[in-house]
């Protein structure tokens, strides 16, 4: 019997490589989005994956949507918590709006769908959560503070529910990219960016593709040992402990 998985911001960019990964290798797939309807219906036309519109920081929306995609496609086994904004600018400058926009869509939108999953995987001793957060919520970044403070605190939500998961087969573990080849980054400075690159071991961007093997990887059956880990695919821009 084949599993069913969710990937939020699951239509574009490093989601989109992701739901095409979990399709490939056999899973029902839904893929959440939350704005960019032209793209969700490229997205279906070219991939045959669902799209589900909700908002990933609107708790209620969330019930919603998961309804959905349950009654089309069966209980949820794995999540990938993708869904993710940046609103960068430095710490000076940077609103209340800017802050809670990035908080709310890229933190506490993993409380939203992981909560409303959890009670089903517990009772079916089944359960992946990934989560995806960033280089830039473990080292820190400059003018993104906002983001750098909720890609962290994937990390330690991660590292909590990984212990409450355990006994239950429950999985809980994150995924930190490194700088991809995204519009997210393409959409940072280019003279900047150019700068961050230089300071990337390997010499070039990641690929989608790469952040992708590694969710499927952790939502397989032989990754039933690894929770509460954080996996880095980055280059070796940052190493860490
Ligand atoms: N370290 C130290 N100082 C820096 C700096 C850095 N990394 N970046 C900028 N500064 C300094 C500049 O030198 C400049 O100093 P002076 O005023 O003394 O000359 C000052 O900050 C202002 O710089 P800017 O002219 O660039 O200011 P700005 O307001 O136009 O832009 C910024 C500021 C928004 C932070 C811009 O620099 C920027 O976009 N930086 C990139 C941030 C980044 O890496 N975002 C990642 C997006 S991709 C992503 O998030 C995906 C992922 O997970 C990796």
């Amino acid at each position: 019997m084949s599993r069913t998985a969710l990937v939020t911001g699951g239509t574009r960019g490093i989601g989109k490589a992701i739901s095409i990964r979990f399709r490939d290798q056999g899973y029902k797939v839904a893929a959440n989005y939350g704005g960019n309807d032209d793209a969700a219906r490229a997205f279906t036309e070219e991939t045959g994956i669902m799209a589900v519109k909700f908002d990933v920081a609107d708790y209620d929306a969330v019930g919603e949507g998961l309804a959905a995609i349950t009654a089309d496609l069966g209980p949820i086994d794995v999540v990938v918590n993708n869904a993710g904004v940046t609103r960068d600018a430095p710490f000076h400058r940077m609103t209340l709006e800017q802050w809670q926009q990035v908080i709310d869509i890229d933190l506490t939108s993993a409380f939203n769908v992981t909560r409303q999953v959890w009670d089903s995987m517990r009772e079916r001793g089944f359960g992946r959560i990934v989560n995806i957060s960033s280089i830039n919520g473990q080292k820190g970044q400059f003018g993104q503070a906002n983001y750098s403070a909720a890609k962290a605190g994937l990390i330690g939500f991660t590292k909590a529910l990984a212990q409450e998961g355990a006994k239950k087969g429950i999985t809980v573990n994150v995924v930190a990219p490194g700088y991809i080849d995204t519009e997210m980054v393409r959409a940072v400075p280019e003279n900047v960016l150019e700068g961050i690159i230089a300071t990337i071991p390997v010499g070039r961007l990641g690929k989608a593709e790469e952040i992708a093997s590694m969710c499927t990887y952790l939502a397989g059956e032989e990754a039933g040992f690894i929770t509460g880990a954080t996996m880095t695919v980055n280059g070796a821009q940052y190493i860490a402990g």
